[in-house]
């Protein structure tokens, strides 16, 4: 509860309409995708300016106040919940484009502008901003930064982290830090700005951003192969990245196809079955490369993946509409399963690990849990699988969430063996912190705390979440 100074403090910077305390508010700001937690914040604040959140800081300073910095609410890991009395910093007003420079080709906006606005600007301007998944119309770009969001395109254009040129934070002190200004080239020490890319609102509150912007790729076309065993995958994986420029390479199994076709009622790719799906997509012009001749190479692949026997069946998109639909059946799985309350695992290994690693996950899972039912699906590329385990009838909530936190233990374990991380894309939150200890040293957390503290000195920035 907070008391009545503070609370005509708050007033005072932020005007009495963006200080919310009504319960719908608190409940619908105080909690990102995951369910686990009930979200309990003291108040939300919707800040107008960067002055306005340093103000906000420097106040929570003065009163020891927690501070959870919230963007879309589109996480999965719990990073965004106020469950402990916190006050919700959402970002939503400031979602203005700050500045736009063609020569540079760089936009600076605020940390609240959702990202597909962003996308739509750069269009517009002939542009291209290449982080794409399936939450662009609800996420925001600060969200994105703090938690370096990954998605469908990463095997080419990498992650968030790939694109941010420039950061205007406010940190736990109440400075605000400049980070290195839209340049390319600038080797004058730390580059701070990376600390705060994934730091999942421990370190600072991202307000203003400036992104590198990219020309706007050719057309594409995509495939959606039906592949005889996971090893097979990376066979297809192998083939086809040697011979075309791959934008994306996905893939799912047939539970997860099920899923979303019953949900969606989206057409199945074609008739027959197979156990695991590729989802692939490259650009059909490249220089004086006709789209003829990009597109007849890739059936030419395909042809020879079904001789080796890797590929049983497969489709190659005629038009702009059938790759968009073809799409739908990767992008729309993991809302397909939200009802069932899955729980989720985003790890990652080297890709080169990756046939291996999933072989002892399954043999993991078969013999110790024969009643979970496993939906893989993934960003097979960039080596990193979602693995949702669906509920058994027969379990309760309660006895279901327990046996998960067991295989997630396992499954930590098998990582840390594989030197792989248990958090790909979607970060450590609330949700993964305790497996954190697989993937960092004792040193590497020491450190982290450390940074923390520099950064942070009073703790009022997202206490409890990465790490304790
Ligand atoms: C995806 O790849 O679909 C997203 O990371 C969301 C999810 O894993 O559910
Ligand atoms: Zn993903």
């Amino acid at each position: 509860m907070l008391s009545k100074i503070i609370i005509e403090q708050l007033i005072a910077i932020v005007g009495e309409s963006r200080l919310l305390l009504e319960a719908d508010d608190l409940k619908r700001f105080g909690i990102d995708r995951t369910t686990l937690w009930k979200p309990a914040p003291c108040a939300v604040l919707l800040p107008g300016s960067i002055a306005e959140v340093q103000a906000i800081v420097c106040l929570a300073g003065q009163h020891n106040l927690a501070l959870v910095p919230s963007g879309g609410r589109t996480g999965l890991s719990g990073g965004a919940v106020a469950k402990d009395g916190e006050l919700v910093v959402a970002m939503n007003r400031l979602d203005q484009i700050v500045d736009f420079n063609p020569i540079d080709r760089t936009v600076t906006v605020g940390a609240g502008m959702i990202t597909a606005d962003l996308q739509d600007f750069a269009e517009k301007q002939g542009l291209y901003y290449p982080v794409n998944f399936a939450s662009t119309g609800s996420s925001q770009i600060g969200g994105n930064i703090a938690t370096n969001a990954g998605g469908i395109k990463v095997i080419k254009y990498g992650m968030t982290r790939n694109w941010v040129a420039g950061l205007r934070v406010v940190n736990g002190a109440g400075d605000i830090l400049d980070l290195n200004k839209g340049l390319v080239k600038n080797n004058a020490g730390y580059d701070l700005r990376h600390l705060f890319i994934g730091s999942e609102g421990t370190l600072g509150i991202i307000c203003e951003a400036t992104i590198q912007l990219t020309r706007l790729p050719a057309e594409s076309a995509v495939m959606v192969l039906g592949v005889r065993d996971f090893p097979a995958i990376m066979d297809v994986l192998g083939c086809f990245a040697a011979d075309l420029d791959l934008t994306a390479f996905e893939f799912f199994s047939q539970q997860a196809l099920d899923r979303v076709v019953e949900h969606r009622g989206h057409a199945k790719p074609f008739e027959g079955v197979a156990p695991f799906y590729a989802l692939l997509e490259f650009e059909t012009a490249r220089g004086a490369i006709s789209d003829r001749a990009i597109s007849d190479r890739a059936m030419t692949l395909f042809e020879s993946c079904v001789r080796q026997g890797w590929v049983l069946d497969g489709v190659l998109s005629q038009s702009v509409a059938q790759a968009q639909n073809l799409w739908k059946l990767r992008e729309d799985i993991s809302e397909s399963l939200w009802h069932l309350k899955p729980y989720k695992n985003d790890i990652s290994v080297r890709v080169s690990r990756m046939p291996n690693f999933l072989c002892e996950v399954e043999l993991l899972v078969e013999q110790q849990y024969p009643d979970f039912e496993i939906v893989w699906y993934g960003h097979i590329g960039d080596g990193n699988l979602h693995l949702n385990i669906l509920k058994p009838e027969a379990l309760s909530v309660d006895q279901f969430n327990a046996k998960c936190v067991n295989v997630s233990s396992e499954i930590g374990q098998l990582l840390a063996k594989y030197e792989g991380s248990i958090s790909a894309e979607h970060g450590v939150g609330l949700l993964k912190k305790d497996y954190l200890h697989y993937s960092r040293s004792p040193q590497e957390m020491d450190m982290m705390r450390s940074i923390k503290r520099a950064f942070d000195p009073r703790h009022i920035l997202n206490p409890g979440k990465l790490f304790d």
